[in-house]
This record gives C-alpha cells, sequence and structure tokens, in this order.
C-alpha cells in the first residue's frame, strides 16, 4: 500500500537507522562506546519504584484513568513548579499530565496549528520539532542560532521579518543540543514578541535540573501564561526516560485545546506511573545535587575526550551533553563516522540538528565514567 501523502516530507529518525549500524558494529564483536543518545543509564530515584510497586496493588490501578492525570499526579506537578521555579499553576486547569513531551509536541502541533500556518523552529534544535509541524502539515520556518550569539534567538532580526503566517513558536532552554541558557531577560523578550506578534511561543524545558544553577521556568515571565505553555518531562531529570512521562503547564484556555486533541487520542495514562511520577516530583533537592555529581565528573572526562579528539567545546554548557566544534578538516557526519570506524565511539553528528549544526558533535554523559576513560585510552594508548 502506498503511504499517506504526508510521510513524504518526513524520513525515518536518524538515530533509528544509525543505531542499527551501530547494533551491527557490535554483532561484528566491536566494543561500541555509545554517546550518541540521551537516555540516562543510571536508575531512577528508589522512592520512585516503591511508588510504583505500591500502586500497582491499588484496586483501581489497572482502570481507565482521567484523561486529565490523577489529582495526586497534577497537585505534584504544581508543587514542583512552586518550589523550583516559583511559578504558580492552577492543579484542576493549567497543568496537563503527558505521555512524554515528545507526545506533547504532536498534541500541540495538532490543537493548534492549520495547513499553511508557519512555525518557527530553531536551527539547530530538537528534530520533532519540525517533523511534526511537517505532518501536520504546517510550514516550518528556521531561525539560526549560533555560537556568536550564545544560541539564542535575535528577536530584532526575527521582528523584520513577515511573521503574519506564523502561530507557534518553538524554543527550548537550556537548549538541546548545544548547551545554551536563557536569562530571566531572554524570556521576557520571547513573551513580549509572542504578544506583539500573537505567536504561541513553547519552551521544551526537559533539561533545566542537569548541571544547571539555576533552573528556570519562561512561565515565570510576566504575564506568559497569555501567550506561553511549557512541557516538562522526567525523563532526564528522574532517570524515567522509559515511563514516558511529562506534563504541559499554561492557561486553561490553552491546555483545554490541547485536551481536546488528547482526549480523542488516549485515555489516560497507566495508575503506578502516575504514583511514580508524583513520588518523584516530591524528592528534596538532594536528588538533583546527587545527579549532578555523577555528570559533573562524567562531563569533566568528556571535555578530556573531546580534546583528545581535536573537538572544541564552548565553555559553559547546561544539560546532559557537550557541544562541540569537529576540526577543520572534517564535517559532522564525516568526523562521527571518522570516530565510530576508528575508536568504536558513537557520537552524534551536528547536521541532524539542522544547518546551523554543521561543523558540530554532541556528545552525551549517559556512558559511565569508566567507559568514557576506556574511550580516551583509544586515542591516546
Ligand atoms: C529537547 C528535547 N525535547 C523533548 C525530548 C523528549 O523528551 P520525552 O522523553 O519527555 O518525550 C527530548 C529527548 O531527547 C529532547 O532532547
Amino acid at each position: 500500500m502506498i503511504q499517506a501523502n504526508r510521510l513524504n516530507q518526513v524520513s525515518e529518525y536518524y538515530f533509528s537507522t544509525k543505531l542499527g549500524e551501530v547494533r551491527a558494529l557490535k554483532a561484528q564483536g566491536k566494543d561500541i562506546v555509545n554517546l550518541g543518545i540521551g537516555s540516562p543509564d543510571l536508575p531512577p530515584p528508589p522512592q520512585v519504584i516503591e511508588a510504583l510497586n505500591r500502586a500497582l496493588v491499588n484496586p483501581g490501578a489497572h482502570q481507565y484513568q482521567p484523561y486529565k492525570g490523577t489529582g495526586e499526579f497534577r497537585n505534584a506537578i504544581k508543587e514542583f513548579y512552586k518550589n523550583h521555579y516559583q511559578v504558580d499553576l492552577n492543579p484542576e486547569t493549567e497543568i496537563l499530565p503527558l505521555m512524554g513531551s515528545k507526545e506533547g509536541i504532536t498534541h500541540i502541533s495538532l490543537a493548534f496549528l492549520n495547513e499553511g500556518d508557519e512555525v518557527l523552529i530553531p536551527n539547530p534544535g530538537y528534530p520533532t520539532y519540525s517533523s511534526v509541524t511537517k505532518l501536520v502539515g504546517a510550514e516550518a520556518v528556521f531561525y539560526d542560532l549560533n555560537e556568536a550569539g550564545n544560541w539564542l534567538p535575535d528577536l530584532k532580526e526575527l521582528a523584520k521579518t513577515d511573521l503574519s503566517k506564523v502561530k507557534l513558536m518553538w524554543v527550548n532552554y537550556p537548549h538541546m543540543p548545544t548547551g545554551a541558557s536563557a536569562t530571566d531577560a531572554v524570556f521576557q523578550d520571547l513573551v513580549d514578541f509572542g504578544k506583539k506578534h500573537q505567536i504561541l511561543i513553547v519552551n521544551d524545558n526537559p533539561y533545566s535540573f542537569i548541571l544547571n544553577e539555576h533552573p528556570k521556568s519562561i512561565l515565570k515571565a510576566e504575564g506568559a501564561k497569555e501567550v506561553v505553555m511549557e512541557l516538562n518531562s522526567l525523563s532526564k531529570t528522574f532517570n524515567m526516560a522509559g515511563w514516558r512521562v511529562g506534563m504541559l503547564c499554561g492557561s486553561e484556555q490553552h491546555l483545554k485545546t490541547v485536551l481536546k486533541v488528547k482526549t480523542n487520542l488516549d485515555s489516560g495514562m497507566f495508575y503506578p506511573i502516575q504514583a511514580g511520577a508524583a513520588a518523584a516530583l516530591h524528592l528534596p533537592n538532594q536528588w538533583f545535587a546527587s545527579q549532578n555529581e555523577i555528570y559533573a565528573s562524567r562531563k569533566e572526562k568528556i571535555l578530556e575526550l573531546a580534546k583528545a579528539l581535536e573537538c572544541t567545546p564552548a565553555k559553559k554548557q547546561a544539560g546532559l551533553f557537550v557541544w562541540a566544534k569537529v576540526p577543520e578538516w572534517s564535517t559532522s557526519e564525516g568526523f562521527v563516522d571518522h570516530v565510530l570506524h576508528k575508536y568504536s565511539i558513537f557520537i552524534a553528528p551536528g547536521f541532524i540538528f539542522g544547518s546551523q549544526g554543521e561543523g558540530f558533535v554532541r556528545f552525551s554523559l549517559c556512558e559511565t565514567t569508566e567507559n568514557i576513560e576506556g574511550a580516551i585510552k583509544r586515542i591516546k594508548p
């Protein structure tokens, strides 16, 4: 059967094909150090597993759950946003639990975009923003980020362009893949920009607790709820990527619109997952400190590895990755293949995040210090 036209514009996710190649090399006996993907290898908090286990034997655990999530989970999100970001949210109307923020990107796009609407998308950026935009028949309009501009959007330049068809803008700070952070002033400028040009701004915020001194939410900016929504996720913060659990926060009106899509696509999230997620969100700051201690020592080693490979990382980066310039003699794809075949180390090429990612690679911190040290020894025995 011939595929739907909407699929003609998207290709298979880079990692889904490249990881096949990595698996084939492994099958040939190659000991691959995988620094390509951001899937946390550390365990979730034990309190979360306990809460999940307790919830499994709850008499109602296996029934359909409320479309908008359990009250327990929404209240935990409310407290999490208050404690860590100083943002007040109404748990009844301004919080929507999701099966991961990737799901949210699709729901938001289905909820707000008509065919032909334009969407501002960061270049480089998380590839799902553009693929989902294309799947729903909207137009991806990329805004360039670059090193000289600290990988932040140049709103003055954007304002000079024709924004009349733009309905939605994706932002993602701390930024993946570059690790750049936004200040409060940048978030405020984004809110003001959204208001002035009637653009819905969505900040995708899964990395704010990883190697980031001051976790921030764009919802703290003045007047934010009018034009802003924020996606958040437990995948990276609590090592729960496989659980598929996250959240969308914003105004009642915006969330109602997203809920119209969601109620037609799924029927509530498995109760024990919500119970475990609520337990995670209640954890004290010690949890973040313990994870960051591990990530900081890994990062030190990754910086050493990057240097051994003649790559140049930017100085200050938040999040789960190290973003670095490849040596002049290579493209990002050529460099990744060279490192994979010569040293059996897999890293992500910058071009997969957009043309502005060309010339860069992304190292993940989701490998043990020992394995990263092993990788360094392959280059400098
Ligand atoms: C920027 C960004 N947004 C969203 C996601 C997806 O997160 P989730 O696991 O919550 O769907 C990722 C995962 O890699 C990401 O890097």
